[in-house]
């Protein structure tokens, strides 16, 4: 498979590689503005110190990010994402990174239901933002609008264009997830600075998939996100592929994507 979806983008190694990071490589797109990332099938977690390959994963990541930011880019909320160009692969707008990691949250689970010592799955009062500064040195840490304002990671003014991308987001995944009975517990999103011309904008960049996002069974409460990796609940790819399968993206009859359930070190 991973034969196949090589030979028929050859440039691949003769691309020039722009950035690659624990889960994706991004290569000079094909004109000025524009890049090429590339889903791996790496699975990290705690800032890679858990690490595996899992068969598929970046094949199923890069068509649901691309159905989610699809539909993102139809209601007018402003991302990186142009289309899609192969089974691993899409073309997306080159944008300055901004070094955060936008946290919002719904009930209560992993890095808060530890430091405020709330059970999981309990529901928060209202939705909450939380930022993170990427820096693997230092383990992402959680970080204050106070911090990135007065670093100048950010101005003020995108800070709020930030908070308000993040509150759309979380409205439009929300209803979508539940419409395939999916709870959206938390996700989390990276935004960058669109340059044209003259005018910048901030739009939501990087992805969203399974691996960013706590996705719970609204029935069973079932995890079908990264945390069946982090916690070694094994299934990961399976649950990965339910969300394909509800969301529509795959349907039943396809051929299973990747070797099956094998995790491969
Ligand atoms: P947390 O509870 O570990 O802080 O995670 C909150 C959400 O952010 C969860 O949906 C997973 C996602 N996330 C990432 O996408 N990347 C990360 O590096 C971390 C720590 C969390
Ligand atoms: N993505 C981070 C890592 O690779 C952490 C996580 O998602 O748990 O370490």
């Amino acid at each position: 498979m991973d034969f196949l979806s090589r030979t028929r983008y050859v440039p691949m190694n003769r691309r020039r590689r722009i950035y690659e990071g624990k889960g994706k490589i991004l290569y000079e797109g094909p004109e000025p503005g524009t890049l090429i990332q590339h889903f791996k099938d790496d699975a990290t977690a705690f800032n890679n110190k858990k690490h595996e390959i899992v068969d598929g994963k970046g094949v199923l990541n890069n068509r649901i990010s691309e159905f989610i930011f699809n539909h993102l880019n139809e209601i007018g909320i402003p991302t990186h994402f142009l289309r899609r160009m192969n089974m691993r692969e899409q073309l997306i707008r080159e944008v300055e990174m901004i070094p955060l990691e936008v946290v919002v949250r719904n009930v209560a689970a992993g890095s808060l239901s530890k430091r405020l010592g709330l059970d999981e799955g309990t529901p928060l009062p209202r939705s909450i933002i939380e930022f993170y500064y990427k820096n693997d040195a230092l383990d992402d840490p959680m970080v204050s609008e106070e911090h990135i304002t007065a670093f100048g990671w950010c101005a003020p003014q995108e800070m709020d264009d930030i908070m308000a991308l993040a509150i759309r987001v979380n409205d439009f995944l929300s209803g979508l997830f539940l419409g395939a009975g999916i709870r959206l517990v938390d996700f989390k999103i990276e935004c960058g600075r669109l340059w044209e011309g003259d005018m910048m904008r901030i739009v939501v960049a990087d992805e969203i998939s399974p691996d960013s996002c706590r996705l719970w069974d609204i029935q069973s409460n079932e995890k079908m996100d990264k945390d069946r990796f982090r916690r070694d609940l094994g299934g990961m790819l399976e649950a990965y592929q339910e969300v394909a399968r509800r969301l529509g993206i795959i349907n039943d009859t396809d051929r299973p994507i990747g070797g099956g359930p094998v995790l491969v070190k």
